[in-house]
C-alpha cells in the first residue's frame, strides 16, 4: 500500500529522448497508408463496399464454407487462435492479423507478395485455405455481384460457352483444372486472370480500412505529452515501457505507431517439434521475384513503381527470418507457426535469445529478472484495444 502511494505522489520521471520514443510509438502519429498506385481502385468507397463483401463471403470457396474472414476472424483481431490456420485443411504457418496491413510493403510472414491484393489471390487458390480456381470465382462473382463488378471494373466477358470458358480451370496443383486452363487460349486465360485480380483489389481496398484502435497506452501517451493528469497507467505498466524503448532494445524492430519496421528478422524462434527449420524471408524473396501478380507484372497498374521490389534487401542474414509483427493484434499463441504460448513464454524466449536452428538470431540475451519481465508483460497488455469498436468494417456486412 505504501508502495503503490509513493509512486503515485512521484510521477515517473522522462527524459526528453524517453519522451520522443513514447510520442513515436503512440497511435495519434499514425498517418494515413501510403499509396498502393499498383492498385488503381485502392482507395475506391465502391471497390471497398464490394471487398467488403467477398472477405465475408463464404461461397467464394470451392466448399461454400471458407470465407477470409473464417480465419481472420474480426472480433479476435482478425486473427484465429490456433497456432496453425485450419481451414478445409492444416496451413504451414500461423494466421497474422491484417490489422494495418496497408502500411507493410511486404505480405505474409516471409514477404512472399508485395501487395494486398496480390496476396488476397493465394488463398483462393491454396488446396489447404478456399481450394478454388480461376473460371469457378471469375464466374461466381460476376454471376452473383455483376452490377458491382461492371460498376467498378467495367463490363466482364461473355463466360456462358463453357468450352471456351471450363468450370474448373486454373493453373496450379489441380490436375484436371490446369489441364482444362493449358486448353485456353492466351487471350482467354488474360480475361480470367483480369477478374481474378479485380477481386483480390476489391478486397485489398477494403482491407486498406482495417486499423487498429486506441489503446490504453494512447491514452497513457496522450496524457503525458499533454502534461495531463494520470491516473490509470500503473507503476509497472510505466517500468516495462521504459524497459521497452530503452534496455530491453524491443523498439529496434518494433517501432512506429504499429509497433513494427515491417522489416525481417530472425529472433532465433525454433521450429514446432518434427519439423525441417522453416527458411523464412530467403524463400520468400525467391517466390516474391517469381510471382505472376507481384509489382512488375501486367497486373499491376503501376508496374513503373515498383522501388520495394526492385531495391528488395538480400542477404544471408534473411535466413530464418520473419516479418516483425504489429504488437497492436496481440493475441496467443504467438509466432510465425504459434511456437510459444504466452506472453511469458516469449519473454522469456527474447531474455534467453538462444541460437537459431537456421541462420543467426540478431537478438543478444537480455539478462533482465523475473520483475523485469513481468513489467514488460504488463506493458504489452496495454496495448490491448481496450473497447469494442463501431467501425462498420470490423463487423460482416
Ligand atoms: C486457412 C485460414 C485462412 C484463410 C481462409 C485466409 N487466410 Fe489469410 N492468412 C492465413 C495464414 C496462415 C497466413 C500466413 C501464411 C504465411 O505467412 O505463410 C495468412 C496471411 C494473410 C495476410 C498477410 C498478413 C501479413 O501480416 O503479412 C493477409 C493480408 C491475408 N492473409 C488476407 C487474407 C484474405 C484476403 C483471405 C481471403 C481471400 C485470406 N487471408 C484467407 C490464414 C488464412
Ligand atoms: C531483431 C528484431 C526484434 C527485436 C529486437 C524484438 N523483436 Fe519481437 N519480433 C520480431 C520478429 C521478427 C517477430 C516474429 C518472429 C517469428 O515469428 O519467428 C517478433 C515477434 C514478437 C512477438 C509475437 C507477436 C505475435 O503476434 O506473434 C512479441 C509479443 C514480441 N515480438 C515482443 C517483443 C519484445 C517485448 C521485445 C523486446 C524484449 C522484442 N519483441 C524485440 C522482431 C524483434
Amino acid at each position: 500500500m505504501w508502495f503503490l502511494f509513493i509512486n503515485l505522489e512521484h510521477p515517473p520521471v522522462w527524459s526528453d529522448n524517453e519522451l520522443k520514443a513514447i510520442q513515436s510509438l503512440s497511435l495519434a502519429e499514425l498517418k494515413p497508408p501510403p499509396p498502393d498506385p499498383t492498385n488503381l481502385v485502392a482507395n475506391s468507397a465502391q471497390a471497398a463496399r464490394f471487398g467488403h463483401k467477398l472477405f465475408f463471403d463464404e461461397q467464394l470457396s470451392i466448399t461454400g464454407t471458407i470465407a477470409c474472414a473464417s480465419c481472420h476472424i474480426p472480433t479476435q483481431n482478425f486473427r484465429d487462435l490456433l497456432p496453425k490456420a485450419i481451414a478445409i485443411g492444416e496451413a504451414e504457418r500461423r494466421t497474422p492479423s491484417i490489422t494495418g496491413g496497408a502500411y507493410s510493403p511486404w505480405q505474409y510472414w516471409d514477404g512472399r507478395k508485395d501487395s494486398q491484393w496480390s496476396q488476397a489471390l493465394a488463398p483462393l487458390e491454396r488446396p489447404l485455405e478456399h481450394g478454388g480456381n480461376r473460371t469457378f470465382y471469375a464466374r461466381y462473382v460476376l454471376d452473383k455481384y455483376k452490377d458491382e463488378y461492371e460498376l467498378i471494373f467495367g463490363l466482364g466477358p461473355d463466360l456462358s460457352d463453357i468450352d471456351r470458358f471450363p468450370v474448373h480451370a486454373g493453373p496450379l496443383e489441380n490436375l484436371d483444372w490446369n489441364s482444362a486452363w493449358q486448353k485456353m487460349t492466351l487471350q482467354d486465360r488474360d480475361s480470367i486472370n483480369r477478374i481474378f485480380v479485380n477481386i483480390g483489389k476489391a478486397i485489398a481496398a477494403y482491407e486498406r480500412l482495417i486499423l487498429p484502435e486506441p489503446t490504453r497506452f494512447d491514452e497513457y501517451a496522450e496524457a503525458l505529452l499533454s502534461g495531463e493528469e494520470i491516473t490509470d497507467y500503473s507503476y509497472d505498466e510505466v517500468e516495462g515501457l521504459r524497459l521497452f524503448i530503452g534496455r530491453a532494445n524491443c523498439i529496434d524492430c518494433h517501432n512506429g505507431p504499429l509497433l513494427t519496421n515491417n522489416e525481417f528478422h530472425n529472433t532465433g524462434i525454433l521450429s514446432s517439434g518434427g519439423e525441417i527449420p522453416d527458411k523464412g524471408r530467403v524463400q520468400g524473396i525467391r517466390e516474391l521475384l517469381a510471382e505472376p501478380f507481384n509489382c512488375f507484372s501486367k497486373y499491376s497498374d503501376a508496374p513503373d513503381s515498383c522501388t520495394e521490389l526492385s531495391f528488395v534487401r538480400t542477404g544471408p542474414e534473411l535466413i530464418g527470418a520473419f516479418k516483425t509483427p504489429s504488437l497492436r493484434t496481440l493475441k496467443p499463441p504467438f509466432m510465425h507457426k504459434g511456437q510459444l504460448a504466452t506472453l511469458k513464454d516469449v519473454l522469456k524466449h527474447y531474455n534467453e535469445a538462444p541460437a537459431s536452428m537456421i541462420g543467426h538470431n540478431e537478438a543478444k540475451p537480455l539478462n533482465l529478472t523475473l520483475h523485469e519481465l513481468t513489467q514488460l508483460e504488463r506493458f504489452l497488455m496495454t496495448l490491448e484495444t481496450s473497447q469494442a469498436s463501431e467501425s462498420k468494417w470490423l463487423k460482416a456486412p
